[in-house]
């Protein structure tokens, strides 16, 4: 099977490198891709948010399956145009990619749906704004409606603060605050079955004890062993399946990966966000872990062949440790060299590195965007994976480069409700 992936993250580095360990792979294809990715696929620079262009070049090589990673060509509708060409694509199409795309449909589509979340107002003037935050009391939790890659929401007990952020973007949902430590759950869907994976947890803030602004993830680990048994379970039956539902109803199903943040909070699981696509860096961790092959997965979710199929994880457990550019989230310095472990000292390790925002220049490895580099360790439990993880990491030589130090440390704190002060921005 010939397959084009979509996209050009740490994510995608790993969905490729999952899909080449599949029998049924025969061709790997990326676009646009990234240095990482080009050890594994061939690489083709196209307008990745144009459909017909994609369309093109999967006639072109004959591809068998199209993946798309990021939600900006999902929320752009580059799935609706490949389905038009009868190209099998996993990834939702535009109207059910919504579910990202605006936080306003995706708390209304809940709400329908009888899914539990953060009781919410939508916001368009200061007047509203100021009567919601009233309404929901400290700590304030403004969201901006549109796509932000994860910079968009602002957690803060000042008032002032929440109040400019919200005059600074056109339109915000102003919710309730939600204590209880994060979870990211995906589901695999067809548009109509969906088949949850491991939870997985993922470190937003940029700064060490979930200090500093949110990011779009700084690391993550899976599994999590303080999480309810029973939680793959309980979400699927509570929040995947009944949104699938929902959006199937409306005759817009979601046939792609349904990603649930969701909170575990003392009055039970409830959704902080969904997205559309894997998450990033949770793949980083997910992937290495799954033994059902990805491949085969994908082409069933695409072409409606779900049901009564399962997803496997090993028992091993996977740490990532996201390397970010100097200045990141807020003022990202590109262009810094990047210079890695020896290929030899690193065969030596079980610790995978994917590329995310990185770019070859002149022969030489440097910084393209605000992630850099996902390292990924697996071990037979969180402490060794991490331990594997961050030695690989201290090997990495970049200029004012940053990464955090605490990912899968698993102190009290990340397992119990935070206090309602810990979570705001500084
Ligand atoms: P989102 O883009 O909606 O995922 O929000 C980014 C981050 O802001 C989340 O991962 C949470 O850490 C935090 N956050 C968002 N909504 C809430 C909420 N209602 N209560 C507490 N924290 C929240
Ligand atoms: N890890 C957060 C995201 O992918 O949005």
């Amino acid at each position: 099977m010939k397959i084009l992936v979509i996209g050009s993250g740490g994510r995608e580095h790993a969905i490729c490198q999952s899909l080449a360990k599949d029998p049924i792979t025969t061709e790997i294809h990326c676009a646009p891709g990234n240095p990482g990715i080009a050890s594994l696929a061939t690489l083709h620079q196209i307008n990745t948010e144009d459909g017909e262009a994609v369309a093109q070049l999967a006639k072109t090589i004959g591809i068998d399956l199209v993946v798309i990673g990021p939600e900006v060509p999902l929320i752009a509708g580059v799935a609706d145009v490949l389905r038009q060409h009868h190209i099998p694509v996993f990834g939702p199409n535009k109207a059910a990619a919504q579910l990202e795309g605006s936080k306003a449909f995706a708390k209304e589509v809940m709400r329908a749906a009888c899914v539990a979340t953060a009781d919410a107002r939508v916001c368009t003037t200061p007047q509203e704004a100021a009567a919601a935050l009233d309404l929901f009391g400290p700590p304030y939790v403004v969201k901006d409606d549109g796509l932000a890659a994860g910079k968009g929401v602002v957690v803060t007990i000042d008032r002032a603060e929440a109040l400019a952020h919200a005059a600074a973007c056109a339109r915000v949902v102003i919710e309730e605050f939600l204590d209880g430590p994060e979870v990211s759950l995906f589901g695999i869907s067809d548009g109509a079955t969906v088949i949850p994976m491991d939870p997985a947890q993922d470190y937003k803030r940029v700064r060490d004890n979930d200090e500093g602004p949110n990011t779009g993830g700084m690391g993550a680990y899976s599994p999590l062993p303080w999480a309810p048994a029973d939680i793959k379970e309980e979400v699927r039956r509570t929040v995947l399946q009944p949104m699938i539902d929902e959006m199937a109803k409306r005759g817009t199903p979601f046939a792609g990966l349904l990603y649930a943040g969701l909170a575990l909070t003392s009055k039970g699981i409830k959704i902080i966000e969904f997205n559309a696509r894997f998450g990033d860096p949770e793949t980083q961790v997910l992937l290495p872990r799954l033994t059902t092959p990805l491949a085969t997965l994908l082409l069933d979710a695409a072409t409606g062949n779900l049901a009564g199929k399962q997803i496997e994880f090993s028992s091993d457990a996977a740490v990532t440790v996201v390397i970010a550019a100097e200045g990141y989230p807020e003022h990202v310095i590109t262009g810094a060299q990047i210079t890695l472990p020896s290929e030899n000292s690193l065969s030596k390790s079980s610790a995978t590195i994917f590329h995310a925002g990185t770019e070859e220049v002149d022969g030489r490895l440097v910084g393209a965007k605000g992630r850099l580099l996902t390292i990924t360790g697996v071990g037979a439990n969180l402490e060794e994976a991490r331990k594997i993880a961050y030695a690989t990491t201290s090997q990495i030589t970049i200029a004012g480069a940053h990464f955090r130090t605490d990912i899968a440390s698993l102190k009290q704190e990340s397992m119990k409700p935070a206090a309602k002060d810990e979570r705001m921005n500084p």
